[in-house]
């Protein structure tokens, strides 16, 4: 194992553990700034400025959900790839990924939304943030109405949170230590849009896949291919 590589097998510390924040990710960021090292930890109870991708909000009732923020120097290209993986490794066997790296359960048609990822970053300066949101003991009929379709939580009690997290922290270090070969093939065992129907801003077609660079293949109505790098995939309904 080189040096750079055996750094990983400890993460969460330092830790900074917070009642209540704006988002976690924010202080992280500025911890990752002032030069914090690789594996520090922001967590919160409850957050009032939760961010999701896309300039999204994130909510969750304080109390109710892992939110973490996870500093990381010299991260791998796969980074979001493998926090998904890490988190489905602790969110059961029927976990499975959206493309790029929401964690959702199958119910039927629909993807129900277990946990947000929000991987931020300077590459320049060799680190990344990785913000995760895992509904743990959220109760789904609590929250607002248009959500109860499509939010799932893990169902657990919230002093279940701190072994998740814990759990979370030793996963996604061995993760990190994966080639990208079996992160590759993990991801792939987990991917929820394989063979659906996706749209996009510029096209639309059946997903097929990643490639080996994590991006997402989607094989175009009209015939051929085409490979998608970020952004955002809307699944179509079905019939
Ligand atoms: C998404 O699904 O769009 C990503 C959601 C990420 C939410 C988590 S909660 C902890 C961390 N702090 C934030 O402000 N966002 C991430």
């Amino acid at each position: 194992m080189n040096a750079a590589r055996s750094r990983d097998a400890t993460l969460g510390l330092p830790r900074v553990h917070l009642r209540r924040t704006d988002s976690t990710n924010d202080r992280a960021r500025e911890l990752a700034i002032a030069g914090a090292p690789h594996g520090t930890l922001v967590t919160a109870a409850g957050q009032s400025a939760g961010r999701g991708r896309q300039g999204r909000r994130w909510s969750a009732s304080s109390g109710s959900a892992l939110l973490m923020s996870l500093v990381l120097r010299s991260p791998p290209p796969l980074l979001p790839l493998i926090a998904a993986l890490a988190v489905c490794d602790v969110a059961g066997a029927d976990a499975r990924i959206k493309w790029p790296n929401d964690v959702v359960r199958i119910h039927g048609e629909q993807l129900a939304k277990l946990a947000g990822i929000l991987t931020e970053g300077r590459p320049q300066e060799g680190w990344a943030v990785v913000g995760i949101g895992l509904n743990v003991a959220v109760r789904i009929d609590e929250l607002p109405g248009e959500l109860h379709a499509t939010a799932a939580t893990l169902g657990r009690e919230p002093a279940a949170i701190e072994p998740i997290l814990a759990q979370l922290l030793d996963g996604f270090a061995r993760r990190l230590l994966e080639p990208s070969a079996a992160t590759l093939d993990a991801w792939r065992e987990r991917d929820a849009l394989l063979g659906r129907a996706v749209r996009w801003r510029d096209g639309a077609g059946r997903a097929d896949g990643i490639d080996g660079a994590g991006r997402l293949v989607v094989a175009l109505a009209g015939g051929g291919r085409a490979t998608i790098d970020a952004g955002e995939i809307h699944l179509e309904r079905v019939g």
